[in-house]
């Protein structure tokens, strides 16, 4: 949600920025722009993509070795020419970028309006910048001390970096509850939202924690709390492959990420699974292995897709280690007032690992003095670093926007969380223990061969590019999955798309169904089969499209549906890893003949750091 990068060092910044922005551009793509100190602080932005603002700059002298840029998801005003970031102060002495939401910028905008400060915007991040200003015209004092008071004064999430042609060696930043990661290079500095405009350069890096200010400045990077208070930065090596940020000969990131399926599953299990040794170790659990033996209820908390993947955690915990589990929206939870009880354990989903409603989930359940366990893909991210423990999902930088392999990774944890919780409170039995094993660890050979069915996949698309609605219908296991392709087709094709129990259907949905309506069923031979297949018959005896989702060998559906797709056969629980890799073709390949942008999605973020 919004992606802000900075640069200072010997090179030139301006190219370092675009292309920094290129990478950062799946967090918000409405407009763009950068600021570049030579001398003078020149600003040029512009609505929409990077590509545009690059059209923008043209041959502009862009000469500078210090600067900033800027790609946005509208939050306060429409995205326009100029509401883009960055933002001059009232006198244009100094400028801002800014990801998060100032929510007090109304009250601070009146004040300020009284004090004779012109707005050009309808940004809150424009308030910010002029309320730092008039700190400093007030207090006559450098910017560092002027930021840092004014962070007294909002309310909100920001991460920010601000300019100043009066200061013209220096960056300051600063962040509260947005992302914010230092590049430390030789005699060279990078700010960014996400290592991934940094790593080509260095891997070296600086996470900053909430209330601190960081100044870069003749050379060196100092850290300092809001109250001013020097902090020691802790330097990682990160170990991401350059690799893994490009698109690699593939059209899109998301069908490069649907296709890495088979490797990011099986790195979710390297080092923790090894069948033939009987070995199943998930480092976090480890840490908490009395609690979670000893936990009355587990709790899971996450959004969007990272929820589905908490649906099938439900199952899996309940199936495997016999904990009553609950689901929340972290958005909902985090405001009703939830009850939580000594002894339970709250799981955290998020690939991004800075999702503002699971963040926040997570400090309520924390003051409540549940045990937070994260499950998150991003190293370093918001929600690792607030949990108490947990297990990264190693799937990878998820460049597209629509979540494909981060799904695939988290369920892979969860079903790994889930064995060992059962195996050391001894509600699984050693003999299934040891086959789902085996099963788990043949799972990345079955999705490869799941992802073999690309092309009749392309076929089914263009049959059905042009429905207005669809339908997607489960049963147990393959309940999540069906709420998970539905989501896929509505965010990236935009076809309204509605997941459904499939025995839910004849409650509302059937309503719907006509000789114009696709249903695609994912009606795997599991322990619903037979009820599954009669739902199947409801849907026929309507007319409805059925597109079906079955297992290598079916005899019976084949000759109900109109258009089966066959994946391989694995045990029940783990047939998520398998049903949803067609569904993410199907959404992937009619987005892309409906011409849509499917690596950016309209209205859409990848990482939504505003509740
Ligand atoms: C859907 C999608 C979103 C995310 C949701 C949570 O394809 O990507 O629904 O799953 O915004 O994001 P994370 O997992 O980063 O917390």
């Amino acid at each position: 949600m919004c992606g802000i990068v900075a640069y200072i060092g010997h090179r030139e910044a301006c190219p370092i920025i675009i292309k920094g922005l290129k990478r950062l551009e799946y967090r918000g793509y409405d407009s763009a722009g950068v600021a570049l100190l030579n001398g003078d602080l020149n600003v040029y932005k512009k609505k929409g993509k990077v590509s545009d603002l690059q059209a923008f700059i043209g041959d502009k002298d862009t000469h500078s070795h210090i600067g900033m840029g800027h790609t946005r998801w509208a939050t306060h005003g429409e995205p326009n020419d100029s509401n883009a970031h960055p933002h001059y102060s009232s006198s244009g002495r100094i400028a801002i970028i800014h990801n998060g939401i100032i929510e007090n910028y109304a009250s601070l905008k009146t004040l300020l309006q009284s004090k004779g400060f012109t707005f050009y915007s309808d940004t809150d991040t424009e308030v910010f910048i002029n309320l730092i200003e008039d700190i400093q015209n007030e207090n006559n004092c450098t910017l560092e001390e002027a930021v840092r008071l004014a962070l007294h004064e909002v309310v909100g999430a920001y991460a920010i970096v601000v300019l100043s042609k009066e200061e013209p060696n220096q960056l300051i930043a600063a962040r509260k509850g947005s992302p914010l990661v230092i590049g430390v290079g030789k005699d060279e500095f990078f700010l960014a939202s996400d290592a991934t405009p940094i790593i080509e350069y260095t891997n070296e890096v600086v996470y900053v924690n909430d209330y601190e200010i960081v100044v870069i400045k003749d050379g060196k990077l100092n850290i300092k709390t809001r109250e001013d208070v020097p902090t020691t930065p802790y330097i990682q090596t990160l170990q991401i492959e350059l690799d893994s940020i490009e698109k690699g000969g593939y059209e899109h990131f998301m069908l490069k990420e649907i296709f890495e399926q088979p490797r990011s599953i099986h790195d979710s299990m390297r080092g923790r699974l090894v069948a033939a040794s009987n070995h199943l170790v998930l480092g976090g659990f480890l840490e908490f292995e009395k609690k979670f033996v000893k936990a009355k209820r587990i709790i899971i908390v996450a959004c969007g897709t990272s929820w589905h993947a908490g649906l099938v955690a439900e199952y899996l915990i309940e199936d495997l280690a016999r904990i009553p589990v609950e689901v929340e929206y972290a958005s909902e939870f985090r405001y009703r007032n939830p009850i939580i009880k000594e002894g339970d354990i709250v799981i955290a989903i998020s690939q991004s690992g800075e999702t503002a409603d699971t963040l926040a989930a997570i400090e309520l359940a924390k003051s409540k003095g549940a045990t937070i366990f994260g499950i998150c893909n991003v190293v370093g991210s918001s929600i690792a670093r607030a949990s108490d423990a947990g297990a990264y999902t190693h799937a990878g930088p998820e460049i597209g926007v629509a979540s494909t392999k981060a799904f695939t990774a988290q369920v892979t944890a969860l079903t790994l969380l889930a064995m060992m919780i059962g195996s050391k409170r001894g509600t699984i039995e050693d003999s299934k223990l040891r086959q789902l094993m085996i099963e788990l660890e043949n799972i990345p050979a079955k999705v490869e061969k799941a992802l073999e069915l690309n092309d009749k996949i392309v076929e089914i698309s263009e049959e059905f590019k042009d429905a207005p609605n669809c339908l997607y219908l489960g049963r147990g296991y393959n309940f999540p999955v069906a709420l998970e392709g539905a989501l896929k087709l509505k965010e990236i094709s935009y076809i309204h798309a509605e997941g459904y129990p499939a025995a839910e259907m004849k409650h509302g949905p059937i309503a719907l169904i006509d000789e114009n309506m696709p249903v695609v069923v994912i009606a795997t031979r599991d322990s619903s089969y037979e009820k599954i297949v009669s739902n199947i018959q409801e849907v026929k005896a309507r007319k409805g499209r059925i597109i079906a989702i079955v297992t290598e060998g079916d005899q019976v559906i084949p000759a109900m549906a109109e258009y089966v797709i066959e994946v391989p056969e694995t045990s029940e629980i783990l047939t998520p890893l398998v049903s949803v890799i067609p569904l993410q073709l199907l959404s992937y390949h009619i987005a892309v003949m409906r011409g849509c942008n499917v690596d950016q999605p309209r209205n859409l973020a990848k990482s939504v750091t505003v509740e």
